[in-house]
């Protein structure tokens, strides 16, 4: 029987999103094997209520607690603030690492006093999200202009970052951001560094920074494994398989995709954020 040390990490998004943070994952903890699901099927998550959220997610927990994980990471801010307290309560004795929009480090770095933070429709308008905001950032005079990033999942999902017309969505959510005199952007949504050469070309010159979770995760994980003794001994490259509710051809292009980001951003991973 293999010991929980040589078990792999689970990782769960609606779609492609979980990619930003499975690339560092795997960078920061190369020996270790990750089982990644995406729920292709049903993305984007979203538009729905927090019961079809949560129902959804809960089948992904299942088939990566099938699997033999040690840990699962809800790699999607909007599973996060949809179900994580259910799946807490429901399975007591699993480890969750999740996703909440990154306030706190850009309400601590803005000097402009003004931060920008794009995630989905659902988590933006949450009450988790309403909550940290006051906690960490308009409670110490700082002004946070939320927006939901719609459309930009859907991008992402078709292979579609990088062409004018998600450039068009970026610069209408992004530039009343700027106008507004943010200079910190918070990636709220897994999916969107992926979009990271289109929106890097909205902000141009100006001066905002752009947070993206993924290094404090993987961070957040590796602490985790370490604490309960489930770093894998293996000294070899750990293997990651790619599963989900959407066909073979999708799940193919979901592991291409992950190659390719793994490939162009390994190195890139600027500013991050504890969960
Ligand atoms: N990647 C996701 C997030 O971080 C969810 C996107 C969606 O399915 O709407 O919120």
């Amino acid at each position: 029987m293999r010991s929980l040390k040589d078990s792999p990490i689970g990782l769960l998004d609606s779609g492609m999103g979980g990619i930003s943070i499975w690339a560092e994952i795997v960078r920061q903890l190369p020996c270790e094997e990750v089982v990644y699901w995406a729920d292709t099927a049903h993305c984007p998550y979203g538009g729905r209520s927090r019961e079809e959220i949560t129902a959804l997610v809960r089948k992904g927990v299942e088939v990566l607690l099938g699997e033999g994980v040690k840990l699962i990471v809800i790699a999607c801010n909007t599973a996060t603030t949809a179900a994580i307290a259910t799946l807490r309560a429901e399975w007591p004795e699993v480890l969750f690492v999740g996703l909440e929009p990154a306030v706190k480090p850009a309400a601590q770095a803005t000097r402009s006093g003004v931060v920008g933070v794009l995630g989905t429709a659902y988590t933006v308008n949450s009450e988790m999200f309403r909550q940290t905001t006051e906690r960490y950032a308009t409670g110490i005079g700082v002004r946070v202009i939320a927006t939901a990033g719609n459309g930009l999942v859907e991008a992402v999902e078709t292979g579609c970052e990088d062409t004018p017309q998600t450039e068009q969505l970026l610069h209408r959510y992004i530039e009343p951001m700027l106008e507004a005199g943010a200079d910190e952007l918070v990636l709220a949504c897994t999916h969107f560094p992926l979009l990271r050469p289109a929106i890097r070309r909205v902000i141009g010159g100006r001066k905002m920074r752009v947070i993206d979770p993924a290094a404090a995760i993987a961070r957040h994980t590796a602490e985790l494994l370490r604490e309960h003794g489930w770093q894998t001994d293996r000294t070899s490259i750990g293997r990651s398989r790619f599963m989900g509710s959407g066909s073979a051809e999708e799940i193919e292009r979901l592991r291409a995709r992950a190659e390719r980001y793994r490939t162009q951003y390994a190195d890139e991973q600027t500013e991050v954020t504890e969960a």
